[in-house]
């Protein structure tokens, strides 16, 4: 049902399923497959992997139902929704901020998200013709390509190749495009539908197939073992703060935009539990996926190192673009399984892609009264402008924004958009969004769409109100100006 638009249709989830669906979809993406792991190694292993889930439970998981709600209740795209909710209220319409920074996020996010699945997509493709080539080719034997070796020399080649990159970046916006200019139910409900299902098939298979053939102990101590003493780190307890933002779609406006669509009868508490569950549950089983196949390939000694602390663990961008797959072809059936994971992959970013494109695209829809066609075409035409310096980060403009400050002192144009989103703007309106219900919206109106009773509406109240804030603050400050 609901959220007409300006330009006359009306559009609405056609079921739970499909709202369920769609979050999860928008949910779980790049963000767990790749940042999660990436992010979990290069900040030493355990002690993120567990203040992350600190975070998700006590401040995602509350913001993600005040996001939900505050769609729902505005039933319009995410900036206008909370004025509704502000006006509402007899507050200030000003509050509509914590919307707008939010989009902002989603848009930054996907002028580099559409950079990465550009990639994604590369590697579909190298482990296609890996795999039907070592079908036919005798001496390689079926299901065995290229040597580890090779594979890992394909990506130091793409980056070198810069219309190759500009070209994966305009062809994943491209189908991203497609899908959200045919519209909710049209578009981004059937992508959802039809690839997540599909999405969690490959996953298990993939995750069972590491733990039968490789070195899972390895990956459960890296992913578990706990040092308290890198707990209380500011830049550790930044990192996962803003991936647990960065993971649930949080602080980027999306969640309330999805939320316009869904219907009066879904329950927003169990909705959002169920969201956040599944998600943290993919980043961290693609952990436990990921790291023991990677720690199989290593040398004996350097993972020994790895797990002492000693030797710093595989992490960072490329972990999924080269230590990965010459992980996978070391492998027994090593160019099937890995054309599979990519395809896996591939289908998770698309189904967040178009959650990040719609966004800011239902913004325009509604401010402009713009048709949806034409307001995806901007928005997406502008993401992928601003995005070509990420995609040409990795080549001729790797040193480009030597900045020192802080937590962007060295990064280039890829590593700053990511910064900002992820770190900043994404928590930055989580923040605002807590502050906002916790203080500022009606009560009577949050208590009668969230769907809690008795004493989990009261924790909620009190994490919605004082933790989240105080302790999304405290980390932004730490985060951002002591580390
Ligand atoms: N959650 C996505 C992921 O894990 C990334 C993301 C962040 C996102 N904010 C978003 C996706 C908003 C869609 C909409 O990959």
């Amino acid at each position: 049902m609901v959220a007409a638009t300006d330009t006359g249709k009306t559009e609405g989830w056609s079921s739970r399923t499909a709202f369920v669906l769609a979050a999860i979809g928008s949910a779980v993406g790049l963000g767990n497959l790749w940042r999660f792991p990436a992010e979990a190694g290069a900040n030493g292993g355990g002690a993120f992997v567990i203040f992350y889930i600190l975070c998700v439970v006590l401040i995602g998981l509350p913001i993600l139902l005040s996001e939900t709600l505050i769609g729902r209740h505005g039933r319009s795209s995410a900036v206008e929704s909370a004025k509704i909710v502000a006006r509402q209220s007899g507050a200030s319409e000003h509050w509509s901020l914590l919307a707008t920074i939010g989009m902002l996020g989603s848009f930054m996010i996907l002028s580099f998200y559409s950079v990465i699945a550009g990639w994604v997509l590369y590697y579909v493709g190298v482990f296609a013709i890996d795999f039907f080539g070592s079908l036919s080719d005798p001496v390689a034997g079926a299901f065995a390509g290229q040597t580890a070796e090779e594979i890992t020399a394909l990506l130091p080649s793409l980056f070198a190749n810069n219309p190759l990159m500009l070209s994966l970046h305009a062809g994943f916006m491209l189908v991203t495009l497609l899908a959200v200019s045919r519209g909710i139910t049209g578009g981004i409900e059937k992508v959802a539908v039809w690839l997540m299902p599909i999405f969690f098939a490959l996953f298990l298979g993939i995750t069972i197939y590491g733990a039968l053939t490789a070195d899972f102990g390895a990956a459960l101590s890296f992913m578990f073992d706990f040092e308290p003493a890198r707990l209380l780190k500011g830049d550790v307890m930044l990192s996962a703060l803003g991936q647990a933002f960065f993971s649930l779609s949080l602080g980027s406006a999306l969640m309330i935009t999805y939320g316009a669509y869904a219907d009066k009868t879904v329950n927003l508490a169990k909705t959002s539990t169920t969201i956040a569950f599944a998600d943290t549950a993919v980043a961290i089983i693609a952990g436990l996926a990921i790291f023991p196949i990677v720690f199989t390939a290593m040398a004996p000694a350097e993972s020994v190192a790895v797990l002492a602390g000693t030797s710093p663990p595989p992490g960072g961008p490329t972990l999924m673009f080269q230590t990965l797959p010459a992980s996978f072809q070391a492998m027994p059936a090593g160019s099937f399984i890995g054309l599979l994971f990519f395809i896996m992959v591939f289908f998770a970013a698309l189904t967040s892609s178009v959650a990040l494109l719609e966004a800011p695209t239902s913004w325009v829809i509604h401010k402009f009264g713009m048709a949806r066609s034409k307001a995806a075409v901007i928005v997406a035409v502008l993401a992928f402008a601003i995005g070509i310096p990420s995609a040409l980060s990795f080549n001729v403009l790797e040193t480009v924004f030597p900045l020192d400050f802080g937590m962007l002192a060295g990064q280039n144009y890829f590593g700053v958009i990511d910064g900002i989103s992820g770190k900043i703007l994404l928590p930055l309106s989580g923040l605002l969004t807590a502050v906002f219900i916790g203080w500022f919206a009606d009560r009577r109106l949050t208590d009668s769409e969230n769907g809690l009773d008795g004493a989990m509406h009261l924790i909620w109240r009190f994490l919605i109100a004082w933790l989240c804030p105080t302790a999304v603050a405290a980390i932004l400050i730490v985060g951002i100006f002591l580390s």
